[in-house]
């Protein structure tokens, strides 16, 4: 994958304009909101009986939060996206067996909440960029499922 340097620039201004702790939760809440069956691999979680309890797990807070904690690693090695998520690729398939169309779902749940905090600068150039980083990392995600 080739990053121009606009691209680059706007990945790391996306990234210093998000709080990660409050849009990796309301991404998570979102997604398991919005596609409920994405619930079925957080049975571990507790209650996600509604959006209200989904909103108010401190368990879907705190991998809200660790969901951003790895984009930032990718935001951060956009060179080797792939490679920096050979692990955590293996994780979602061999161990969650997390079906990896969901990968999009929370992709987008995402893009709606970045959306929602950068208002006005989240321009349609700017939306494009993150597209294209979140796409290269579903892809990587995906790419340990035969
Ligand atoms: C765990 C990232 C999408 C389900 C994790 C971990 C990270 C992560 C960093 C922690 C790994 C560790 O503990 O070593 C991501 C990223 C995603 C993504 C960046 C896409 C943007 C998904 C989706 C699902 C999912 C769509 C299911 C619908 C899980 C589950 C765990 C996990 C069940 C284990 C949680 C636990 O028991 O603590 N993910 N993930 N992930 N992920 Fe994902």
């Amino acid at each position: 994958v080739e990053w121009t340097d606009f691209e680059r620039a706007t990945i790391q201004d996306i990234f210093s304009k998000i709080d990660y702790k409050s849009v990796g939760h309301q991404a998570l809440s979102r997604c398991l909101v919005v596609y409920p069956w994405t619930q079925r691999y957080f049975a571990s979680f507790g209650n996600l009986y509604n959006a209200a309890a989904i909103v108010g797990n401190p368990k879907v807070a705190a991998h809200g939060l660790t969901v951003m904690q790895g984009l930032e690693k990718a935001a951060k090695n956009l060179d080797n996206i792939k490679g920096t998520f050979t692990e955590l690729s293996v994780l979602h398939s061999e161990q969650l067996h997390v079906d990896p169309d969901n990968f999009k779902l929370l992709a987008d749940s995402i893009t709606i909440v970045v959306a929602s905090v950068l208002g006005a600068s989240f321009t349609a150039e700017v939306q494009a960029v993150l597209h294209k980083f979140l796409a290269v990392v579903v892809s990587a995600l995906g790419k340990q499922y035969y």
